[in-house]
């Protein structure tokens, strides 16, 4: 049992008890560090990486997107990237079926709002929290739940839904929730055409990333009613500046991106990240490893 020692690595951990961007310390901060424990609010672009230099080995976000990190920058340089899969679908998927309000008395339409009995319910992206969702939402007897990803999802059988394509889910669905991850392809898919595609009775729910959307034209649709309504866990920028013309709308709901906001997962998340990078460090399988 003797003679087992860890090496001393050092590892850069990010701001975690409060918001806020760190973004500042990072550049100071990790010059010779072996790993980053990083946020989604973290921007690890080529600047932190250069400030790291050579002796960063790993980057491990509490988070299951990696949009905030340079990905092709750190293959280029051999650093191995950690996210949170898994481990906060449930949440995620919880809260996309979440409403909020002030209760100040009873009126037979106050608050009221279209059921999702009977209704059309459209998920764009269908991985893990898509599918969460769609599993979810079936339990609220809707009539059809229509998917639309770039790849066809076998495990999507298992939860009825039905893969259409873009138009054909922006024409159809009561309800349109966006679950897809932020890439090159994904950004600014919900943008004036794809609002005008929507039925005027639409809600649309966003989880994902607030780059998916382009905000500009989100405001016009709620604006304008071109759509019923929308629920946003995710903005640009984010925190939403409180000026910010989507605060006064009164039909879009704004949650400050709590998604994965239950202790368990936040727990889960947190061990997973440490995990991530004590596996890279010392040459083994990561847990979860971006790949
Ligand atoms: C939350 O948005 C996450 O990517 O984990
Ligand atoms: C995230 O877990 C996703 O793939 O949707």
């Amino acid at each position: 049992m003797s003679g087992i020692k860890s090496k001393p690595y050092k590892v850069f951990v990010t701001r975690l008890d409060m918001p806020g961007d760190c973004v500042e310390l990072l550049d100071t901060q990790v010059k010779g560090v072996n790993g980053v424990y990083c946020c989604l609010n973290d921007k690890i672009d080529k600047a932190v990486l250069d400030a790291a230099g050579p002796s960063l080995k790993v980057v491990s976000t509490i988070s299951v997107g990696v949009d905030h990190i340079d990905v092709p920058e750190c293959r280029k340089r051999g650093i191995r990237i950690g996210y949170t899969p898994d481990v906060l679908t449930d949440a995620t998927a919880d809260l996309t079926e979440a409403r909020s309000g002030g209760w100040v008395s009873w009126a037979p339409t106050w608050m009221t709002g279209p059921g999702l009995s009977g209704s059309t319910v459209g998920i764009v992206g269908f991985g893990r929290i898509g599918q969460a969702v769609a599993r979810r939402v079936k339990a609220f007897n809707t009539a059809q739940i229509l998917y639309y990803n770039r790849s066809t999802r076998p495990e999507a059988k298992d939860t009825g839904a039905l893969k259409v394509d873009f138009d054909e889910i922006l024409n159809k669905s009561d309800f349109i929730i966006c679950c897809a991850a932020l890439v090159p392809e994904t950004k600014e898919i919900f943008n004036k055409a794809a609002f005008s595609k929507m039925k005027p009775t639409a809600i649309f729910i966003n989880t994902s990333r607030g780059g998916t959307v382009d905000q500009v034209a989100l405001i016009e649709a709620l604006k304008n009613n071109t759509i019923r309504a929308a629920g946003l866990d995710v903005t640009t920028p984010e925190p939403l500046p409180l000026d910010s013309e989507l605060f006064l709308l009164d039909n879009c709901v704004i949650l400050p991106h709590i998604g994965s906001a239950t202790i368990e997962a936040r727990d889960t998340m947190g061990e997973l990240t440490a995990n991530n990078i004590l596996a890279a460090l010392n040459g083994k399988e990561m847990p979860a490893e971006y790949k």
